[in-house]
């Protein structure tokens, strides 16, 4: 599902072709933070979607996953938990790693973050191979969390995310682009 409102993300989005390497079309958010309203538009967009759930926290896949999830969960008087790359948080983690175009990655949580009857919303800017939010979103269900679904500003449906999205369940993957 993608959003009802009419305004015009995507003309806020920026291709840039063959970064970070040949073949690739990076499509760049700032122009879109850098515009209060258009911030603001998808901001309250992604939380209007997931209001009235019962969300209590909003994870956050490092970096441009913060920079869109944290004024998200504020919008639905949430908390915040940042999922980040391995060796950045301080106390005991909890870790899943999966697998990119080549290679692997692996993201970490505070062991501590989530407790059973949380109601977890995963928001990240893009969406691309789903191979991040899938991932996130196994390690949420691995601590007993329940997972509401997952948004995000941009979807790349080529890629087939939503296939990436049902090997953890049925959860709703929001886009609004
Ligand atoms: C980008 C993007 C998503 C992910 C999407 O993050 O912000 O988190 O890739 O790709 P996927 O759906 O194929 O997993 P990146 O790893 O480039 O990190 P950054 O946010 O720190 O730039
Ligand atoms: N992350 C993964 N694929 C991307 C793309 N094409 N543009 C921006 N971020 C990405």
């Amino acid at each position: 599902e993608t959003a009802a409102t009419d305004f015009d993300f995507e003309s806020y989005i920026a291709d840039i072709p063959d970064y970070p390497e040949p073949g690739v079309v990076f499509k760049d958010i700032t122009p879109l933070f850098a515009d209060a309203n258009a911030m603001r538009q998808a901001i309250t967009a992604l939380a209007d979607h997931f209001r009235g759930r019962g969300v209590t926290k909003v994870i956050g896949p490092e970096a441009r996953g913060f920079m869109v999830g944290v004024p998200v969960a504020l919008e639905l008087g949430a908390g915040f938990i940042p999922a980040r790359k391995p060796g950045k948080l301080p106390r005991e983690t909890v870790s899943i790693s999966y697998e990119l175009e080549y290679g692997t990655d692996t993201l970490e949580i505070h062991a501590d973050a989530l407790e059973p009857g949380d109601r977890v919303l995963i928001i990240d800017d893009l969406v691309a191979t789903g191979g991040t939010v899938a991932a996130t979103g196994k390690l949420v269900q691995n601590m007993g969390a329940e997972l509401i679904g997952y948004g995000c500003i941009l979807e790349l449906a080529f890629l087939n995310p939503r296939d990436a999205l049902a090997a953890s369940g049925d959860q709703e993957l929001f886009s609004l682009v």
